[in-house]
């Protein structure tokens, strides 16, 4: 959610807190601010509402010099982005500087009782009482580390702390409490650095000839980091004997690569994104599917009586295609559903369930929570996952990782279509297993998914198409893109992407519900992007396209090629090549994500960090 960057060492911290942040800022972009302890040991203050880069504006004098500090990017909870919300929140006497990614639960109860004790707030967040907290204990006697420890025992809520004290203890305190933020420790001679995540590290660990050895911290953890090493403690104070893991530099270094936005990087890296998600899992000679990362036994498959598939936003439509090829290739039942929605229903989970859980972060808290809830209920669980080592992926029975690559893009794109051949692959590993796919079925639905690459990086070619036809959509301020079936999700991951970078207004829905509602806002200011590719339910779509058109509806149409007759009717077409039905979702995916970030570009968005989102959503 909100990102956080500390520093110790020999060189200005600024500099390298403030190109931590920058990194962070997928994390959240409301206001940001730094803390450097500067050389007579004062606490220097710089904060601003916006991005990082506002920190660094014409006028703002020179940077603060020292070589201790903290830094800070935010995600809005407790109130609105301002100045005062902004972090570093400081203590009465301005000695102590906390920064905060998460909920303090209990915040209202604690903030009253250190209201009545004298403490004087300025800001309307939940993290300022963490400040106050600190200085109560140090009022009292307590060290800075007692301190920090004490207020770290008596905040409910998950959540990531990070405090500096002014003078020359040139100590940084850092804690994990739950699932709601990442602690990660690297240090190099004479220095070391915390952040929320690994690009945070970078200016320390790319001093390294082979990256570098990382902390990450567990729930209950902290970390004193000082120019002389780092030490791991429990919240009591005893020593933890942490073994960091190496890590490579595929996971910290993240650039655009030449291209105007991460986004459209990542939109780019598709067919490897499905190549890579198939690798060591299909045998292209045998033509089969084999999982080996499948954490149940062939007895266990035969078993299973029902599939859930479960996820939030892009990975909840990821969910849906899924349900449909689990469904109709597996022989098994199978659901979808919102992890928000399933965490708080009471569902039938048995041993026999499998439950499939998908996440790009493998930090959402809604999916997070409602994997918990599988595992106390019994129920078989498998992780979709971009992120090794997340939360998700710890609670998982077994992981089947994206290997898509970090992506930055708060628009998710690359793991969308990781997840979707997953979900391919273990749609037909389900099916082969349980002898529901026979031998010919299954090579014949592989070679289709060996075209994938292909195909994909063939529709990513025609970028002056996609362009072209976002000057003619740009003026329309509402948006209904209609599928049916596997496709139905499919027109909701568009309108997601659309609305989501551009704000425009766009609706997913299943086409043939058209007419019991939405039929009525459709007139010539309306633009419908329809999904009419040449399969099973192409008829019925057609119908629903026609009823549009009827009303003087715009209509974009998503065809396969050749479809002549169909584009005859509508105002505008995008054609996929002819593929196998279980490839279609993710060939129609290409030109809706690029139609979206077209339109972006010409309204002026913010691509890569849209206004009011952050890339993992780690509050309920
Ligand atoms: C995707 O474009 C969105 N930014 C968002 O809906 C996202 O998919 C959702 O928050 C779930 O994230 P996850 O995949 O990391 O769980």
């Amino acid at each position: 959610m909100c990102g956080i960057v500390g520093y110790v060492g020999g060189q200005e911290a600024w500099p390298i807190i403030y190109e931590g942040l920058r990194r962070l800022e997928y994390r959240g972009y409301d206001s940001a601010g730094i803390v450097i302890v500067g050389p007579q040991g004062a606490i220097q203050l710089r904060k601003t509402v916006g991005k990082v880069d506002g920190l660094d504006e014409d006028g703002a004098g020179p940077h603060p010099s020292g070589t201790i500090g903290l830094g800070h990017t935010r995600w809005a909870t407790h109130g609105r982005p301002s100045y005062e919300n902004a972090h570093p929140h400081t203590d009465c006497q301005q000695r102590i500087a906390v920064v905060h990614n998460g909920i303090v639960e209990n915040y209202l109860e604690l903030k009253r009782r250190l209201m009545d004790a004298g403490h004087e707030f300025g800001s309307e967040t939940d993290s300022e009482v963490l400040t106050h907290l600190v200085e109560e204990g140090m009022d009292r006697g307590l060290s800075f580390q007692e301190a920090f420890r004490r207020m770290g025992r008596m905040v409910k809520g998950s959540q990531a702390i990070s405090a500096v004290l002014q003078g020359d203890s040139a100590e940084i305190c850092a804690l994990r409490l739950g699932h709601a933020g990442g602690i990660v420790v690297a240090q190099a001679e004479g220095q070391a650095i915390i952040g929320s995540d690994l690009p945070a590290l970078l200016p320390i660990l790319q001093t390294k000839s082979n990256m570098g050895q990382v902390g990450f911290l567990e729930s209950g953890e902290m970390v004193v980091v000082t120019r002389g090493g780092v030490e791991y403690q429990d919240l009591e104070g005893n020593h933890i004997d942490k073994q960091p893991r190496m890590v490579s530099q595929e996971e910290v270094l993240v650039d655009k690569a030449g291209y105007r936005h991460f986004m459209l990087k990542e939109i780019m890296e598709q067919p490897q994104a499905v190549a890579s998600a198939m690798r060591e899992r299909v045998d292209f000679e045998t033509r089969r599917v084999d999982l080996p990362d499948f954490p149940f036994s062939a007895q266990e498959i035969a078993e299973l009586d029902r599939v859930m598939l479960i996820g939030c936003g892009t990975s909840l439509n990821a969910a849906r295609v899924g349900r449909h090829l689990v469904e109709r290739y597996s022989g098994l039942p199978a659901e979808a559903e919102s992890a928000s929605e399933f965490r708080y229903r009471n569902p039938y989970i048995g041993p026999r369930t499998l439950v499939v859980s998908i996440g790009q972060s493998g930090e959402t808290a809604d999916t997070v929570a409602a994997m918990q809830m599988v595992k106390d209920k019994g129920g078989k669980l498998v992780n979709i996952c971009n992120s090794e080592g997340s939360q998700a992926s710890r609670i998982a029975d077994g992981n089947l990782y994206m290997r898509a690559g970090i992506e930055i893009g708060v628009a998710s794109t690359k793991t969308f279509m990781a997840s979707l051949t997953i979900l391919n692959l273990l749609a037909i590993f389900l099916g082969q297993s349980r002898g529901v796919l026979d031998t010919a079925k299954t090579q014949e639905m592989v070679d289709g998914l060996a075209q994938a690459p292909r195909l994909i990086g063939d529709l990513l070619a025609d970028a002056a198409v996609y362009r072209h036809l976002a000057q003619e959509y740009v003026g329309f301020d509402n948006f209904l893109f209609l599928g049916r079936g596997i496709n139905a999700p499919i027109a909701s991951e568009g309108a997601l992407k659309l609305k989501e970078i551009s704000y425009v207004h766009a609706e997913g829905y299943p086409a043939g519900e058209m007419k019991h509602g939405p039929i009525a806002l459709i007139d010539d200011a309306m633009a419908t992007v329809a999904l009419a590719p040449k399969d099973s339910l192409y008829d019925k779509v057609v119908n629903n396209v026609k009823e549009v058109k009827a009303r003087d509806g715009q209509v974009l149409a998503v065809l396969t090629e050749g479809d002549t007759e169909l584009a005859a009717d509508v105002d505008h077409v995008l054609y996929i090549p002819e593929a196998p039905e279980h490839l279609i979702p993710l060939l129609i995916t290409v030109p809706l994500q690029l139609l979206a970030y077209h339109i972006a570009l010409l309204r002026d968005r913010d691509v890569d960090q849209p206004r009011n989102l952050a890339k993992s959503v780690t509050v309920e």
